[in-house]
């Protein structure tokens, strides 16, 4: 009997709706083949640095129509950085340690042929550094923040921005009730893409974004115009990573291990802001948070989730290691992760979709 080749799954940073979809795509993709078998690392490669390894042989049965699932069945993680590991020293203090030679070594002693790590921007540049080490790798562009550059669209978005626009139309009736002013902050780092989808899907009146700096008196003269017109409710989306003109992001370094700082809040300061500086209007704020990333994906993530898991079996048939799956011009292709980890997919202030919803009224608060 003809001897299979191995191969590994894993998942690694932030959930996304759609990882699941992936990993499907990818075993199912393997089972035809007839050449392959798939196995899956438990959170990120955490279940590949720990002994004795925390791995599983995937199969019918658990891969059985997962594409629905939110979430991801391998679990995931971002405290598992093979570059900056965490570890205890004797009098139990937490430092790091470079474990990633090490990892490469030991998944090519277990006898496997190509690693396919699904992950953001975070999880491909290790991918790159382990690609260098000699690791036969190939990333999945992963994250509901849209924020890869080498990349069109990654699965994961489309829903998130679902989620906010439904839950933005839930605040439009509320507002218009109540003649308030609703906030509500979305998700997506440092770039724009869910408020500014969000934004023009649920018909906002301003919509504030990173790239875009805000000014706090510009926004009291769109609310202010907005009531004397006699709207009388004013929907605002803002995006977790704006900021005012001249001030920084509103955010907190977390203390579970997590190098980056976590960012939220910003909806509330900005409430609270506008209730200092106006007395006609109440205001209120909610804040969608990680609602966001949970659930099924809609049915545009689920397939191009799919296409991606059958797209990095295609790169690892061929040897194609040291590449990203990239969706490009409605086209699934194939990036080198160094490319792929290049630049990060800021909104270009002269995007189209921001010249829509400016011609459309909405106001950034410039
Ligand atoms: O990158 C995805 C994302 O959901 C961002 O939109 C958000 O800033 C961050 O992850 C939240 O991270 P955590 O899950 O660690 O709270």
């Amino acid at each position: 009997m003809k001897v299979k080749k191995k191969a590994i799954v894993l998942t690694g940073g932030g959930d996304c709706p759609g990882l699941n979809a992936v990993i499907r795509g990818l075993y199912k993709s393997v089972k035809y083949s007839n050449e392959w078998e798939l196995w899956g690392s438990i959170e990120a490669f955490n279940g590949l640095i720990s002994e004795p390894v925390n791995i599983v042989k995937l199969d019918d049965n658990l891969t059985r129509g997962i594409h629905v699932k939110g979430g991801t069945i391998l679990k995931t993680t971002n405290r598992g950085n093979p570059l900056e590991f965490p570890v205890q020293d004797a009098e139990g203090n937490w430092g790091t340690k470079d474990v990633s030679q090490e990892l490469v070594d030991k998944i090519k002693s277990l006898g496997f042929d190509a690693v396919v790590n699904i992950g953001g921007d975070g999880s491909q540049t290790i991918s790159q550094r382990l690609f260098e080490k000699g690791l036969p790798i190939i990333g999945v562009p992963k994250t509901i923040d849209n924020d890869l550059s080498a990349t069109d669209l990654t699965f994961g978005f489309s829903t998130a921005v679902q989620i906010a626009t439904d839950s933005f139309d839930k605040l439009v009736t509320t507002a218009e009730s109540h003649r308030r002013v609703m906030i509500m902050e979305v998700m997506g780092r440092d770039a724009g893409w869910i408020a500014l989808h969000t934004s023009i899907a649920g018909g906002a009146e301003i919509c504030l974004i990173p790239e875009i700096p805000y000014s706090l008196d510009v926004i009291l003269e769109s609310i202010e115009r907005r009531y004397k017109s006699g709207k009388g409710f004013v929907n605002i989306v803002i995006a977790e990573g704006a900021k005012e003109q001249g001030g920084d992001v509103i955010g907190k370094t977390a203390i579970d291990g997590d190098a980056n700082i976590k960012l939220g809040g910003v909806g509330n300061y900005l409430r609270h802001k506008l209730e200092e500086k106006q007395n006609f209007a109440q205001v209120r704020t909610t804040i969608l948070g990680h609602t966001q990333r949970g659930g099924t994906p809609i049915a545009f993530d689920r397939v191009l989730a799919t296409s991606m898991g059958v797209k990095a079996f295609d790169l690892m048939q061929a040897g194609e290691f040291g590449k990203m799956v990239a969706y490009k011009n409605h086209e699934l292709t194939a990036v080198t992760l160094k490319e792929a980890t290049s630049s990060y997919n800021f909104v270009d202030v002269n995007h189209y979709l921001v010249e829509t919803a400016r011609k459309m009224g909405v106001s950034f608060g410039d």
